[in-house]
């Protein structure tokens, strides 16, 4: 059975890992355009303890859309990141999304694993709308009993294909900050592995993982630990923050605070409240849209199940719009709810009031090298 822990190390240069041991925890740093989140963790008997955890902000204009505006910038955030959080270990998983990848589910003849790789190369010249020698190729193959519509005779593959040059910057960012990154994960499957350890798996739930970010809202599609469909969508917090900005004139920092707090707004409240409703109601039916699709092309698919992560999770009204469009469950995911938190340097409040922006965190702190 394909471990819980989809993994696509291979994404990363590889000349990065040839030299370090297998099993090494790594710390999760997520660069996300709104902020920086870093998440360790202990494994111990089974279960796994927080280490650390931090979130650094970042001004608008340093990431804007999945790109880097301002590498120097993002280098120093992270460098205060280490130093305020007092971590030491240098290795990293960090994580792309967006356009910068694509990932395709495709069936292949069952073939011995010594030819598969030059197979998949091969069929994902057909799949990838990129040039292919300007990415980077990587694979799981999912057995017959976790994969949707499967024919005898075939396997199930989920490629990957990531562009190297947002490979490469993201590298030598982190390099800049005296880090090692020693694996690229991509964000819609560090959730998944947020989700294998907090959440029960089984294989008569599917459920819809949506996080939504501030540019982008990626969604993975899962059921009995492994992924049936993903996409990620480009709308996220952003949209709201700009939309009260367009109606009441407000700066972005303030109409930042008043997407998460009304009472709060220099402005007036019911303005606030119309804009949020209004953008609640795009989001949701993306994210209603992109489910119905799934359940339209593919067998015997229902979603039992909505969780919600990323910041964007956060915005009032959204969860309740959603639940009236679909008959799923729909809930906020705690990324930390199997997890023990429990350690005295960390203040439970703020804990809790981030953790929803921690999921794509967490996912990555699962990761060590040499774990597929
Ligand atoms: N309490 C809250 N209420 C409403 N929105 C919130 C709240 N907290 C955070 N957000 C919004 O969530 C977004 C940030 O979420 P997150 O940290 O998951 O995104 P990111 O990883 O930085 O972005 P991306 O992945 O798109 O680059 C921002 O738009 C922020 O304004
Ligand atoms: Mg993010």
């Amino acid at each position: 059975m394909l471990s819980p822990f989809t993994s696509f190390k291979g994404l990363a240069e590889t000349d990065l890992f040839s030299m370090f041991t297998p099993k090494r925890q790594l710390v999760g740093l997520d660069i996300g355009s709104s902020g920086i989140k870093l998440v360790q963790l202990k494994e111990s008997r089974g279960r796994y303890i927080l280490q650390k955890f931090g979130f650094k902000p970042l001004e608008p204009e340093v990431i804007v859309d999945g790109t880097v505006m301002d590498e120097g910038r993002v280098v120093s955030a992270i460098k205060e990141l280490f130093e305020e959080t007092n971590v030491k270990v240098k290795q990293v998983a960090v994580s792309i999304s967006g356009h910068a990848v694509i990932i395709k589910k495709i069936s292949l003849p069952l073939m011995p694993e010594e030819e598969l790789e030059g197979q998949v190369k091969l069929a994902a010249e057909q799949y990838i709308p990129f040039d292919i020698n300007e990415v980077n190729i990587d694979f799981s193959v999912l057995h017959a009993t976790e994969a949707e519509g499967d024919v005898p005779g075939e396997m199930s593959i989920i490629l990957v294909a990531a562009k190297k040059d947002k490979i490469n910057e993201l590298t030598e960012l982190v390099k800049g900050a005296g880090l090692f990154p020693l694996v690229m994960d991509v964000d819609a499957f560090a959730m998944e592995n947020m989700h294998a350890i907090n959440y029960p798996v089984s294989q008569d739930e599917t459920t819809a993982l949506v996080n939504i970010g501030a540019s982008v809202m990626n969604v993975n599609i899962v059921r009995g630990g492994a992924s049936l469909f993903t996409r990620d969508i480009p709308i996220g917090g952003n949209r709201y923050t700009e939309a009260i900005q367009r109606e009441t004139g407000l700066s972005y920092e303030e109409a930042e605070e008043a997407k998460k707090n009304e009472q709060a707004a220099e402005t007036s409240q019911v303005a606030v409240a119309t804009v949020l409703d209004s953008v609640n109601d795009e989001v949701a039916s993306e994210i209603a849209r992109t489910i119905d699709y799934f359940k339209t092309t593919t067998l015997d698919a229902d979603v039992q199940h909505v969780l919600l992560c990323g910041g964007g999770a956060q915005v009032k009204g959204l969860v309740s719009q959603l639940r009236d469009r679909m008959s799923a469950v729909v809930e906020v995911a705690n990324p930390f709810g199997e997890i023990d938190i429990s350690g005295s340097e960390f203040d439970q409040e703020a804990l809790a009031a981030l953790a929803p922006l921690a999921a794509v965190g967490v996912g990555l702190a699962l990761r060590s090298v040499g774990d597929r």
